[in-house]
């Protein structure tokens, strides 16, 4: 049951599409100036899931998360805020309870670090919404909750290829090398990624002649074998006399403004620039227009980034460096208080808060400061791409994702989870990361495998690739200044090319768990408990999870691990892919199991009563076909199999899917 209540006159954030009617009495709350707080009390036991893309496990317990869109490559354990912002939770104790707060602002969810008894929700503001959702488990919360919010976005299937990125390939050469030593390896591969400096001096939808002068006939050759090109989108746009996306978008007045009315200089990579006034939807209907150029060169695959919106400095912001230095001037004995106070002027320049108090958005007439919708740019500007897309290719699925997002993205596109590092705690926190997204309807997510930021080790790699075999969005992506981490760069590559052919082998069934995910509005990763509520080990088990309704997987998540224990809430066979393929298997009971993961292998749990239906190893998404499909799992079963040509629009899930069954 949903319940949902109206605080003030707030925002349209476009999160919720199947509106309610409020109730005419508010539930208990705290009003302390433009702020306003409300708590839950939590028992010892009680579990919190959700809130998205954030730090730490998939019970939120212990940890306060402040939802406020930020840049932060470096996120740790500690980290409070993250690329995106889902206010969305499930407090699962006697009750069930799911709670979103639709507010486009700073939202503190305090979930008992303060007191370790209490969940405290605080809205940096007095107008919003809160969806109040009552159900019997936290999957039928869920299922509730994305009703609300509508169908998740479907990529094309090529999506589930490997993609190969880097900051940067920055030439056409470069580009080209990565698809022969790919063959050359003969490693499957569906797509290579563009980072900026494909860019005419980092400016959007401009292709650089020097490195790139004839990207049409290069995305034309890679069309005839099956390979993609996928361009980045960044949210700011440099300020340039003659770059027609700057004079046209001043012109027409749609960047966004300062407190004086003039367009807002903000400072991202190609050093001044003014963002989009996404928020306008007349300046997202031109600035989408943009896409079609590439669109036109044969791109179907894109990727919007620093659209937090992420601020390397503003005006404001040199200057105060500017006088920090002028501080400092001509002195030489600079001792810790002097010293420290220089560094942090220095290092609040970039992606200050305060910046976001300097400039408006034009929402159709009424005129909202930024940072009181922040956490709408990335969702926004990627609408502005989705609606681009449906007026150009209504009938072919463009793959689209974005770093940036607040609930509602997941109707336009998936997220990656924004920069990583070459961590095992990241490869961690990659798997924790699923279920608070899928809550929300991101489906199509992965995380930068093998890590953006750091040097990566092939063992590294290794284990990475074995838990991006399940995302849907599988990227090997790393940073500028980072070892080269393309999977060709690494000795062992029999048992590499062993891990990604088991990634294609799952296509076929991860294409059809996530097509049924997304239109039955279920999850596709689950934390054990979500599946076995009333399994007191199951609720404990943060590292293992169900991935569609057939599997589940246990990654080995630690360097120079040989095996780890994995948890089994009911009898499972555990099949094994990779270069080393058992698929054989063994019948495993349920409980506790010690399993040796030899870094070749990538352990797959078929449930009982369900079957895996495994496709053959292929180099690329178009060249797997149901003929080939075998069914692992118990003789007797059945399994309901969705598969369609990759692109259409057009999905009638109960009319198309099959039942496979397998023979005794
Ligand atoms: C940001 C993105 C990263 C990209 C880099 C350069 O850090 O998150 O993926 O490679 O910018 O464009």
């Amino acid at each position: 049951m949903v319940t949902c209540y109206r605080f003030g006159t707030p925002i349209e954030t476009g999160a919720v599409v199947k509106k309610c009617i409020p109730e005419k009495e508010l539930f208990p709350h705290k009003v302390e100036g433009e702020t306003i707080s409300f708590t839950f009390a939590v028992e010892e036991e009680d579990q919190v899931f959700g809130l998205g893309e954030n730090v730490r496990g998939m019970n939120k317990r212990g940890w306060t998360y402040t939802n406020y869109a930020f840049d932060n490559p470096n996120h740790q354990e500690d980290t409070h805020s993250l690329y995106g912002a889902h206010n969305f939770f499930v407090l699962a104790g006697a009750n069930y309870v799911g709670i979103f707060v639709d507010f486009p602002g700073e939202v503190t969810f305090d979930v008992g670090y303060t007191n370790r008894k209490e969940l405290k929700v605080t809205v940096q503001g007095t107008d919003f919404d809160v969806y109040y959702i009552e159900a019997g488990s936290i999957l039928k919360i869920v299922k509730e909750f994305r009703g609300l919010i509508g169908t998740s976005y479907i990529p094309p299937k090529w999506g589930f290829g490997l993609g190969q990125s880097r900051w940067s390939y920055p030439t056409e050469a470069d580009v080209l090398e990565v698809a022969r030593q790919y063959k050359e390896c003969d490693f499957p591969l569906d797509s290579i990624y563009l980072d900026i400096d494909y860019m005419e001096r980092y400016k959007d939808f401009t292709v650089s002649k020097d490195n790139f002068p004839d990207l049409k006939g290069l995305a034309e050759r890679f069309a005839k074998e099956d390979l993609h090109l996928v361009p980045i989108i960044d949210a700011g746009v440099k300020i340039e006399k003659g770059y027609d996306v700057y004079e046209e978008g001043v012109e027409k007045g749609y960047f966004c403004k300062d407190a004086d009315g003039k367009d807002f200089v903000t400072a991202v990579w190609p050093g001044r620039t003014h963002f989009l006034d996404v928020l306008n939807s007349e300046a997202r209907a031109w600035f989408g227009d943009f896409y079609k150029r590439l669109l036109d060169l044969g791109i179907d695959g894109f990727w919007n980034d620093m659209n937090e919106p992420s601020i390397f400095y503003t005006e404001r912001g040199l200057k105060s460096i500017m006088d920090a230095f002028d501080e400092i001037r001509g002195k030489e004995n600079l001792d810790l208080d002097v010293w420290f106070a220089f560094l942090g002027k220095v290092g609040a320049v970039s992606h200050n808060p305060e910046d976001h108090k300097l400039f408006y958005h034009n929402m159709d007439g009424k005129l909202v400061r930024h940072d009181k919708v922040h956490n709408l740019f990335g969702t926004y500007m990627t609408k502005a791409a989705a609606e681009a897309f449906e007026k150009y290719e209504p009938d072919k699925r463009i793959l689209m994702y974005s770093r940036s997002s607040y609930v509602g993205m997941h109707r336009y596109s998936g997220i990656w989870m924004g920069d990583n590092k070459s961590w095992w705690s990241h490869l961690l926190m990659n798997l924790q990361m699923l279920p608070g997204l899928n809550m929300v309807g991101i489906l199509y997510t992965g995380a930068d495998m093998g890590g953006f930021g750091s040097d990566t080790t092939e063992d590294l790699l290794m284990r990475w690739l074995a838990v991006s075999a399940f995302t849907p969005l599988m990227r090997n992506h790393s940073s500028k200044g980072t070892r080269f981490q393309e999977p060709y760069r690494f000795a062992e590559k029999d048992a590499i090319r062993g891990l990604i052919q088991a990634r294609y082998k799952l296509i076929p069934y991860l294409y059809s768990e996530f097509v049924k995910c997304a239109k039955r509005d279920d999850m596709m990763f689950r934390p054990l408990c979500f599946d076995f509520p009333q399994d007191r080990i199951a609720r404990n088990v943060e590292d293992q999870l169900f991935v569609g309704e057939s599997i589940m997987i246990a990654p080995v998540y630690t360097q120079n691990a040989t095996g780890r224990n994995v948890y089994l809430p009911e009898p499972m066979k555990l099949i094994r892919l990779g270069v080393n393929e058992d698929l054989v298997g063994v019948d495993l009971e349920v409980g506790w199991h010690y399993l040796e993961v030899p870094l070749t292998d990538i352990l797959v749990f078929i449930r009982s009563g369900h079957l895996l239906p495994l496709g053959k190893a292929v180099d690329r998404v178009s060249k797997l076909s149901d003929e080939d499909i075998i069914l692992l799992g118990q003789d007797g079963c059945s399994y309901e199999y969705y598969n369609d040509d990759g692109y259409t629009k057009e999905i009638d899930l109960e009319k198309s899917m099959k039942l496979l069954t397998k023979g005794r």
